[in-house]
């Protein structure tokens, strides 16, 4: 039995298999294909924090894929009421094939990986969020082939986008930069580990030359609103501006796991360029996660 907790859970082979089986899956069901490998499977997905993209790919996914996604949010489930992580992975695991958890603690998803009897899947926890890798990647590939060998910016703040794209760039091999105010870097035990990879540099201008790809994500995360306002003064110069594309290759791509904000980490005129994917990454969110799922679960 294998869990997805972070993108270390996969060796950097089983990863270009899953982004080709997705490519695979999503011709699949665009010409109609009925494919259905999870009959009669149940994913449970928990979310302690909002979704839209998340929730709606794995919900459709299972469908898709001939199963069926339990929704469990912590306010109608005892979860909400305190009943340990190791007894609730316990009772799911006992019932259902699968289980997708959103929260906010990495050691929560950790714990429930320890005590879940069937695989664990990581839908965003404050340190990592390796499910929107597997789209980014696949819409990466999509458009401009493999990312091996090319140079990724990541810029604002060092948070869980950031910190699964650091694993990413081990496992895909590609060159991350990372451009984020003081304070606000990512955590430096991952970024040592990955010191041949990564290369953190203060000012968005200068680490944007001659990118492939520019990625953000927004200033404040989710459990961060009140941080708001002071995070908005700190981050105002690491915006994805034409300026900031401008410096990048003529044929760098866009990528922002969304939801976004016009004005804050991305200007509207970015977002809404042809070299933004933003869409296709959320799209790819279905077709990475039924080859992921398959993977885990048929
Ligand atoms: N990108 C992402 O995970 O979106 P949601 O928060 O809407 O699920
Ligand atoms: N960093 C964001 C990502 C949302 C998909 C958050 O954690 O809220």
């Amino acid at each position: 039995m294998r869990h997805f907790l972070t993108l270390n859970d996969l060796s950097s082979e089983e990863l270009n298999q899953l982004l080709l089986r997705a490519v695979e899956l999503k011709k699949m069901q665009k010409s109609g294909e009925i494919f259905e490998p999870l009959k009669n499977q149940t994913l449970a997905m928990i979310f302690e924090k909002s979704s839209t993209r998340t929730r709606i790919s794995f919900e459709i996914g299972m469908s898709q894929l001939g199963g069926h996604a339990l929704f469990l949010s912590p306010k109608d489930t005892q979860l909400g009421r305190g009943e340990p992580i190791e007894d609730s992975a316990r009772v799911i695991s006992s019932m259902a094939d699968g289980i997708m958890i959103r929260t906010f603690g990495h050691d929560v998803v950790e714990k429930m990986a320890e005590h879940s009897q069937v695989p664990v899947i990581n839908a965003l926890t404050d340190d990592f969020h390796p499910c929107q890798l597997l789209a980014d990647m696949q819409t990466y590939y999509e458009h401009r082939g493999s990312i091996a060998g090319k140079t990724v910016l990541w810029v604002g703040d060092g948070n869980n986008m950031c910190h699964s794209y650091i694993n990413a760039a081990k496992q895909y091999g590609f060159k991350l930069r990372i451009s984020t105010p003081e304070d606000y870097e990512p955590n430096a035990d991952l970024v040592a580990a990955n010191q041949d990879r990564v290369e953190l540099i203060r000012n968005p201008m200068d680490a944007a030359e001659n990118v492939d790809l520019v990625v953000t994500d927004v200033w404040a995360s989710m459990g961060q609103e009140e941080e708001q306002k002071k995070r908005e003064r700190a981050f105002k110069d690491y915006q994805v501006n034409s300026e900031l594309m401008a410096q990048a290759n003529s044929d760098a791509l866009f990528m922002h796991c969304l939801p976004a904000h016009r004005g804050e980490e991305v200007s509207a005129e970015v977002m809404d360029a042809e070299d933004s994917v933003v869409w296709d990454e959320a799209e790819n969110r279905l077709h990475a996660q039924k080859a992921l799922l398959e993977f885990l679960m048929a």
